[in-house]
């Protein structure tokens, strides 16, 4: 991906694969396009903004970038300012700045989670070693940082709040959960804090830096950190289910690392004996990894997860937290916004990528 201009309707199509489906009729044609020149400026911005004078710095941070991306925040962005004064300069640099925090957390995770591969491409770690990864991302957030402080202390505030949430939550998730915790409940709050937590700063941050409604504010951010959890509750289905060339990651790559997901929680929880077994298979698998076992022995265990009723049961739980991010949007006035995030939620609980 490059940020040449394309043509427009195709770039928005193309990356979110749902836009026919999300934009309806001509008044969503209008946001439509009024995303995507925004996209287009995002694009741009990003383009810059992972430009660094240092060589190895600038190939390492431009790495993911290039490599793709759906976009996700940044039109949730983009969507949201169409409540208020649309593009600002204010919302343009907030939704830059948010996917930089975001493409600065895919070279972290990769790193915490051994993922080899990332947006089709070897992950940034597998390239370049853990230390120069670490430091990319570094880069990354300060970037964002500094884009975000043009903005003023509402800005700055958002951004640090946000990153300390996303933060907790991948450190919550690597210490996981204590024995008085209830392994799901715990593991929902992992989700909305390392993926609900940006989206629902891309949400907000739409309302705010458009001078909408402050009354909007709450309701979008609310929306945003339940589409993040659904996200994530999909990413773990799909995570069992997709192909590696839809996905650009290695299917199983947290389950086989030992990182608990949906499925894996909600098949511990169950008491018939054949789940039992298959938690023990997985379990084994995963400690036999650990002491360098080639990671293909698990394949057949989570071919098995996958066609088990927990996999459908998570499927179902996602579009239980995507049916209350769209009753969140009540109080927004009805029209061509509110129906498209209403689409965009019900969309998402689609996605296979
Ligand atoms: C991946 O997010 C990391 C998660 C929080 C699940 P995306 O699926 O939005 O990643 P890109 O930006 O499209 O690669
Ligand atoms: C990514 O979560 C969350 C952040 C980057 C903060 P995952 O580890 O579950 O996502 P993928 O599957 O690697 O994209
Ligand atoms: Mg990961
Ligand atoms: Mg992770």
């Amino acid at each position: 991906m490059t940020s040449s201009p394309a043509a427009p309707g195709s770039r928005l199509a193309s990356r979110l694969g749902f836009s026919d489906r999300v934009f309806v009729g001509p008044a969503a044609r209008r946001v439509a396009r009024e995303i995507e020149e925004g996209l287009e400026r995002v694009e741009t911005g990003l383009a810059d903004e992972v430009r660094v004078a240092d060589p190895l710095a600038d190939a390492a941070s431009r790495y993911l970038y290039e490599a793709g991306g759906k976009r996700i925040r940044p039109v949730l962005t983009l969507l949201a300012a169409q409540l208020g004064d649309g593009n600002t300069d204010a919302v343009i640099d907030v939704a830059t700045a948010l996917e930089m925090t975001h493409l600065g957390s895919l070279y972290h995770d990769d790193v915490m989670d051994g993922a080899d591969r990332r947006r089709g491409v070897p992950a940034a770690h597998a390239v370049w070693g853990n230390s120069i990864a670490i430091l990319t991302g570094d880069i990354l957030f300060s970037r964002a940082s500094q884009l975000m402080a043009r903005h003023g202390e509402r800005a700055i505030r958002l951004q640090a709040d946000t990153f300390e949430r996303l933060v907790l939550g991948q450190m919550h998730e690597t210490i996981g959960a204590q024995p008085d915790d209830d392994p799901i409940g715990f593991y929902i709050q992992v989700l909305a804090d390392k993926t609900g937590s940006l989206i629902a700063a891309a949400t907000q941050s739409g309302v705010i830096f458009s001078n909408a409604p402050t009354a909007l504010e709450e309701p979008m951010r609310i929306y945003g950190e339940k589409i993040g959890v659904a996200f994530q509750l999909l990413d773990d289905v799909i995570d069992l289910s997709a192909k590696p060339e839809d996905t650009g990651k290695v299917p199983g790559t947290d389950l086989r690392a030992g990182v608990p997901t949906m499925p894996y929680l909600l098949l511990k929880a169950e008491r018939d004996a054949a789940s039992g077994v298959l938690a023990q298979r997985i379990d084994d698998g995963v400690t036999r990894i650990a002491a360098g076992d080639d990671p293909a022995i698990l394949d057949a265990a989570l071919a098995d997860l996958r066609d088990h009723v927990v996999t459908q049961k998570t499927l179902e739980l996602a579009h239980t937290w995507t049916g209350d991010a769209v009753t969140a949007l009540e109080p927004l006035p009805r029209g061509a916004v509110r129906d498209a995030l209403t689409r965009f939620a019900e969309t998402l609980a689609e996605r296979s990528s």
